[in-house]
């Protein structure tokens, strides 16, 4: 399933956009010629990558690939009004005419015609997620992620960060772990001949973001940050409990997560019990197998959401998307283009034919390569309605901040969730921050 056609090879030959028709004569002879080589390299590379250790914020589990991508829409790329003006060298900061915008905007709903922005602000506007008439990158350049609140899951990095980056191509891109991370990585390899190294983000660099419906990731979140922080789990975890000693380096804050599951095959047995197994005595079956658990796993995460106040993340994969993107003062780090994961192929797709020319095609999309990915262990379709609530509540900053609407699920009820807009002093423009902050639930 993963790569396929001769697209790595091409990318190879063609690092830049300045070819004569003979170069592209060639290229096609070439491209012909090693055509048949293409065919055997794809093959091993499909099937190495499989078999690769996953880089430290690797999907471990993702939903299943056919619920990914899945959307096929024929407009296949959006980005940004700041993103076509900073590919012309316009910094993070919002264009005056997002503040025009939201200035009508807001007017037209308050009907008041005649205050500035800043008279009109100093009553904060409060929205629905996803209402804000600004693309997913204008919003997330108006928001803030208040520090006092947020301030365990802010990027320690700053704007100098690890990114994967082609000098070819002036271009960073900044991976957000559960939101197509190994995808990014791998096309940022294999298709922009990038190497991962500490950039600075600014101008005039190229930086790009992949980002992902916050309830959707948070599922992937927290199966990542439970086998990562389980008793068993023996690297890089400060919660391992050696069973020699039974001494753990700091106790897990939510053990109620593990009771009675002491081991992997503890927990594989709780999403593939024996009795469901074609051949009970291999779990070999268990790995890609659909969960089979009866709602035990489904039960600890509700209650974790309930318990959980959202402001201390108990692993790195539970930070939200928008404070990761911002630096420590809170304010978002220079992007230039925001992708959302829904369209991750054709979005790639459209990435490459605008840095490598048209003529840069994949041969189909196949050639974007998806991450390993497992089935979810917990059965999400047993996750309750409240507890699929209190997860938006507490992604809030990530809904407002990048403009997703909310799902239907968080919609009603009689506690709306809303965005809040109000003026920033500082920075002189709209700023956007979550209506509420994360609280332990009542
Ligand atoms: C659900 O599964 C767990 C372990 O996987 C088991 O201990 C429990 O008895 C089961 N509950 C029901 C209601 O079947
Ligand atoms: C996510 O991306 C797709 C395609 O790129 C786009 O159609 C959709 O509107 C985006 N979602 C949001 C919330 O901007």
């Amino acid at each position: 399933m993963p790569v396929r056609g001769g697209a790595n090879i091409i990318a190879k030959q063609k690092p830049t956009k300045c070819s004569t028709r003979n170069v592209l004569k060639f290229l096609l002879a070439l491209t012909l010629g090693l055509f048949a080589a293409s065919l055997f390299v794809t093959f091993n590379l499909a099937t190495s990558a499989k078999s690769v250790h996953p880089p430290v914020d690797t999907n471990l589990i993702e939903e299943p690939r056919e619920l990914r991508g899945k959307k096929k829409s024929t407009s296949s790329i959006e980005i940004g009004q700041g993103a076509v003006s900073n590919s012309n060298g316009v910094t993070t900061s919002s264009s005056p005419d997002d503040e025009k915008i939201i200035l009508q905007w807001v007017r037209d709903q308050r009907n008041d015609k005649s205050s500035s922005l800043p008279d009109l602000l100093s009553t904060p506007f409060m929205y629905t997620p996803g209402s804000l008439p600004l693309s997913q990158l204008s919003t997330f350049q108006h928001c803030y992620s208040d520090p006092s609140i947020y301030s365990n899951h802010l990027n320690n990095g700053g704007s100098k960060r690890r990114a994967p980056y082609s000098e070819n191509h002036k271009l960073a891109l900044v991976l957000v772990p559960k939101s197509g991370s190994s995808t990014g990585r791998f096309m940022m390899k294999h298709e922009f001949e990038g190497e991962e190294k500490v950039v600075s983000l600014e101008p005039p660099l190229n930086v790009i973001a992949f980002v992902r419906e916050p309830l959707s990731r948070f599922g992937s979140q927290y199966e990542e940050a439970y086998v990562r922080t389980a008793p068993w789990q023996k690297s890089d975890n400060p919660f391992y409990l050696d069973p020699n000693t039974n001494m753990q380096k700091n106790q897990h804050p939510y053990t109620y997560l593990f009771e009675n599951i002491h081991s992997y095959h503890d927990y594989e047995d709780v999403f593939c019990p024996p009795s469901t197994r074609t051949n009970p005595n291999s779990r070999k079956e268990c790995i890609d197998k659909k969960s089979a658990e009866n709602g035990t796993l489904a039960r600890r995460l509700e209650r974790f959401v309930s318990e959980y106040d959202g402001r201390s993340p108990f692993d790195v994969h539970l930070k939200f998307q928008v404070p990761l993107l911002s630096d420590n003062d809170g304010y978002p780090i220079y992007l230039t283009e925001l992708h959302n994961t829904t369209n991750s192929e054709e979005d790639w797709t459209a990435i490459a034919k605008r840095y490598m020319g048209d003529d840069h095609a994949f041969k189909n999309k196949d050639g974007v390569i998806e991450g390993r990915s497992y089935p979810r262990r917990l059965n999400s379709e047993l996750v309750s309605r409240d507890a699929q609530k209190r997860i938006c509540e507490l992604a809030l900053i990530d809904y407002c901040c990048l403009n997703f609407p909310l799902p239907e699920v968080c919609v009603d009820g009689e506690k709306q969730l809303t965005c809040k807009l109000d003026y920033d002093e500082t920075k002189k423009r709209a700023r956007v921050q979550p209506g509420i902050f994360p609280q332990k639930e009542k």
